[in-house]
């Protein structure tokens, strides 16, 4: 198993054509049946280019969707954005001190820009600095390889340069070089008017998510072979774009068939673009379900998302607490700690002690009626006034005399939660109830902790 990182960056409207998907997502699915992958979407790299909230936005969103449709499963692969883990913009900072302004001055993307007549003045240092941005997102998660295409190459190889220059002005290895990876066979995949790469902005493209009509419309313009005037002549295969397509999309023996009978003038173009426009809806069948159902589940999106981000942020949290230290930045009077943790990290004392958990006594309870699990308790501690507090147990069977004129654990200070419309203010403390019967949820009975014997509002240490 190799580490692999790679990034794609929102700066097209994010959605993906055929051409994006043969040449990238499918050999990315590919690397990841068994390689440990890291990969995001690149939301700060587009800034150089996209200064528009709502269209950075909308990208991003469209981008985020398309991939997770199209990678499907996400075993193997660590997917979040860019900008949900600050230590990419803290490690840029840092590298900008190692690396030779002469450096970036040779960068194609710079260079090329330059030579397009544009001016210094209209240069912005988001694309000067991309390749150190990039470095940051590579060197972060120490990878094994890079998959990138040809244009990026460079990039890897400045990102090597740097993680070189860091490691020997500090004297310590802490950042394995990176090889690219750039998969040779990827064939630049041509656009339906069979002359240009397949691309957005050229209109010759066949969408995997748009609408049934528009990927038939689509289909239907395909360059084929314009030598040929009606069914009965004999075709070409060469070059024809259908066939092209086919040959990624089609069932093997249907297309042989189907070219057999093309050559020999015994099928329209009509029929054949008919058998494209299938096959390739057939192909995507699942992921554009995929992608609908995400699209309708915002909040399962952000899930992943967020899992990915603490994944991420757990690998790119120790690269930095290294680099700190490797730099000097770590002193006798350090206490910086990543506030982002997963939840195995341990806490501290001082964080333990912000929990103000008391002895809260329960003098009413009622099972909230529009609810099947809420019981309502009144929680009296002792301060004057007195609190709803919900628990949503009834279906362990739990009623609510087994509540009322008890003490039990209470936090008391958790901001309040609305539940069916009311506040709960604060939570009841529960033991898991491993040896206890599976409830009717196929959870384990919770167990509540009795406080009987201690004084109403006395605070937990
Ligand atoms: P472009 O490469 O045109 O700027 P994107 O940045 O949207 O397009 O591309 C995302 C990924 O899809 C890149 O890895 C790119 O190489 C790949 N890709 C885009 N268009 C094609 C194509 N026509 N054939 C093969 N790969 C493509
Ligand atoms: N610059 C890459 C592109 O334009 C996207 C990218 C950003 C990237 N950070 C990366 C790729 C890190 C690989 C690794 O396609």
């Amino acid at each position: 198993m190799k580490r692999i990182v790679s990034g794609i960056t929102p700066s097209g409207d994010g959605t993906l054509h055929i051409g994006n998907y043969l040449g990238a997502v499918q050999q990315f699915k590919e690397i990841a049946k068994d390689n440990e992958c890291y990969l995001f979407v690149a939301d700060l790299h587009a800034l150089t280019t996209i200064q528009n909230k709502g269209i950075l936005k909308k990208n991003s969103e469209q981008l985020i969707l398309c991939e997770l449709a199209l990678l499907g499963d996400l075993k193997n692969i660590v997917f979040f954005r860019q900008s949900d883990v600050p230590m990419h913009t803290e490690l840029q900072s840092i590298l900008n001190n190692v690396t030779p302004y002469g450096l970036l001055r040779r960068a194609h993307a710079y260079k090329d820009k330059l030579s397009k007549d544009v001016s210094e003045e209209d240069i912005n240092l988001g694309l000067f600095n991309y390749p150190i941005l990039m470095a940051s997102d590579i060197l972060l998660y120490k990878p094994d390889l890079v998959p990138v295409g040809k244009d990026q190459k460079q990039h890897v190889e400045i990102t090597r340069d740097i993680a070189e220059r860091f490691n020997k002005i500090f004297k310590k290895e802490v950042f394995p070089l990176p090889e690219p990876f750039i998969p040779e066979e990827v064939a630049v995949i041509v656009g339906t008017d069979g002359q240009r790469k397949m691309s957005k902005s050229l209109g010759n493209i066949i969408s995997i998510f748009e609408s049934e009509e528009v990927i038939r419309k689509q289909v239907m313009g395909c360059f084929t072979d314009p030598t040929r005037k009606h069914a009965t002549d004999p075709g070409h295969i060469e070059g024809n774009m259908v066939f092209t397509y086919l040959d990624y999309f089609g069932n093997h023996k249907e297309v042989s068939e189907l070219k057999e009978r093309y050559t020999h003038g015994n099928v329209s173009d009509v029929e054949v673009k008919e058998y494209l426009y299938a096959s390739i809806l057939a192909y995507f069948t699942e992921a554009r379900k995929r992608y609908l159902d995400l699209k309708n589940n915002p909040k399962e999106v952000a899930n992943i998302l967020l899992q990915g981000a603490e994944k991420a942020r757990e690998i790119a949290k120790n690269t930095m607490s290294e680099v700190r230290e490797t730099i000097g930045l770590t002193n006798s009077y350090s206490f910086f700690q990543y506030p982002y943790r997963v939840s195995t990290d341990p806490i501290t004392l001082n964080e333990f002690s912000l929990v103000d958990i008391r002895v809260g006594f329960v003098d009413k309870a009622e099972n909230v009626e529009k609810s099947d699990k809420l019981i309502r308790l009144h929680v009296d501690f002792g301060d004057g006034g007195k609190r709803t507090i919900f628990t949503g147990v009834r279906g362990y069977g739990y009623t609510s005399a087994d509540f009322v004129n008890h003490r039990f654990l209470f936090v008391y200070n958790l901001k309040p939660r609305k539940m069916m419309n009311e506040e709960s203010q604060g939570m009841i403390l529960a033991v898991d109830g491993d040896t206890l019967p599976v409830g009717e949820h196929g959870l384990r009975k919770p167990f509540f902790i009795a406080a009987d014997n201690l004084p109403i509002g006395a605070k937990v240490r």
